[in-house]
């Protein structure tokens, strides 16, 4: 028999210590120690129990290592792949974390029904059998080497993986995950940090890649401790407006590739739709041309998207006038009116201004400074802004026009979009390559551009 153990953890980083203390000494968090059982761990490891054989180790120089194991297995989803580097990397530990509801479940169950080359596990501790099935069901994706379990012991779940032998396996989620090593309960720090340690060292030892999904606390980090993030090799993170269906696959760490990359879906009656040209679902379908719009020339991590700000300029009823954004700072909406105001004479001190971008979708780029301000004028103004014209600059405190990185990315994706005017910096003009579809203005204070769109 084992000797019941006992340690105190902080629930914020996992810092572990023999005795309670009020401050972490890793984190600096106040108040974070709880007291969990540990049970003393037999020697063998769970993942060793059921393997026949563990790998001997050795080193190798880098040569020796062959780069072919690296080789990635296409999800069947160009948005996934993309935001995983191009590919799942055999061996590597994903963790998928995101708010409750915005389609987690919904996304990994999808993968492993699309992925039809690959036997998959998808083990889950949330659901039952029941409602994986009517899921699947609403997804309407046949796959006949796709396995589900329902459990949460991991040692148990170690023995189906060995009996069904699949290529890639989810677990949803691993805050629900226990061993039976440690006493505490799923969920608490030493659990979380035993089971993905050892989905872990099965992930290396048989190069299966391995998906795990994780809650998120409400100040929107993942729950559990700051070790689990270390751990993996990528985590993503899965976000969106509840009220519209877009939702945002972004990278937050990835050892295989960038974190700038990010995925796009639609959330419709029978799963998630992937998104390819972004743009199309930005820019609001209009009939009539309408003031106080403006479309900016965005860039999301690395993917250039046209997007349509809507602005609405009104006296204000009662004494303090309203500010109300969505989707953008609300800090640097001051900014810009406060620049508006001081360097073109503009009076929006005693005016009501509402700002939305189109789509619920949040920016902080930026270049879209001078759509935003060309949308407030044109609504304060009523005077409309041509719709083939867009815009992708920064605005400075003294009102010039500064300029943006990658920008001929922003104009390429402009000209696609059939645009016919984009109005940038007269620093990012420069050596721009020539164009025959999209004429491009430089300014360089924002007094020519009002000169040059409301005359
Ligand atoms: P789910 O994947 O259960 O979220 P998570 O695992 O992140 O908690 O997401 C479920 C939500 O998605 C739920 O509100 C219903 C909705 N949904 C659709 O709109 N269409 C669909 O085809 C499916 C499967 C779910
Ligand atoms: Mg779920």
């Amino acid at each position: 028999m084992s000797k019941v153990k006992k340690a105190f953890f902080c629930q914020n980083c996992g810092t572990q210590s023999p005795k309670w203390v009020g401050k972490c000494p890793s984190c600096n968090q106040w108040n974070t120690f709880v007291e969990e059982i540990i049970e003393k761990e037999s020697a063998t490891e769970s993942w060793q129990i059921t393997q026949t054989q563990p790998t001997k180790s050795k080193a190798r120089k880098l040569d020796d290592i062959s780069s072919e194991e690296q080789s990635r297995m296409n999800t069947q989803s160009g948005e996934l792949n993309r935001v995983l580097g191009g590919g799942l990397v055999p061996g590597s530990v994903i963790l998928l974390g995101g708010e409750p509801g915005i389609g987690k479940s919904t996304l990994l169950l999808q993968l492993a029904l699309q992925m039809k080359n690959w036997r998959i596990l998808y083990v889950s501790g949330e659901e039952s059998e029941q409602q994986i099935k009517m899921r699947a069901e609403r997804l309407n994706i046949n796959s006949n080497d796709c396995f589900f379990l329902t459990e949460t012991n991991i040692q148990r779940i170690f023995q189906q993986i060995k009996e069904v032998q699949p290529k890639v396996v989810i677990l949803d989620s691993i805050q629900t995950l226990e061993s039976e090593h440690i006493e505490s309960a799923a969920g608490s720090v030493s659990q979380i940090r035993e089971c993905a340690g050892e989905f872990q060292k099965f992930a290396k030892q048989t190069h299966t890649p391995v998906f795990l999904i994780g809650h998120i606390t409400k100040d929107g980090s993942l729950a559990g401790p700051k070790v689990l993030e270390h751990m993996v090799d990528t985590v993503l993170h899965f976000e969106g407006e509840r009220n519209y269906g877009y939702r945002i696959l972004r990278t937050m760490k990835n050892r295989f590739g960038s974190t700038s990359e990010l995925g796009i879906f639609e959330m419709s009656g029978n799963g998630l739709r992937e998104v390819n040209n972004p743009s199309e679902i930005l820019l609001s379908q209009r009939e009539e041309n309408l003031s106080g719009i403006a479309i900016a020339a965005s860039l999301e991590g690395m993917r250039p998207m046209l997007i349509e700000i809507q602005a609405l300029v009104s006296s204000a009823v009662y004494g303090t006038p309203q500010r109300s954004t969505t989707g953008f700072d609300s800090r640097r909406l001051n900014m810009l009116l406060a620049v508006l105001e001081k360097r073109s004479g503009f009076r929006l001190s005693m005016k009501d201004v509402f700002l939305n971008i189109a789509g619920g979708i949040k920016v902080d780029d930026p270049a879209i400074d001078l759509a935003v301000v060309c949308a407030i004028l044109s609504s304060n103004e009523d005077v409309l802004i041509d719709p083939k014209t867009c815009f992708a600059a920064e605005v400075g405190l003294s009102g010039e026009i500064r300029s943006v990185n990658h920008i001929e990315q922003r104009i390429s994706e402009a000209e696609k979009l059939g645009f016919h005017k984009i109005i940038v910096s007269k620093y990012n003009s420069r050596n721009l390559s020539p164009r025959s579809g999209i004429e491009v203005i430089a300014v360089s204070k924002i007094e020519e551009v009002f000169r040059y769109i409301f005359s």
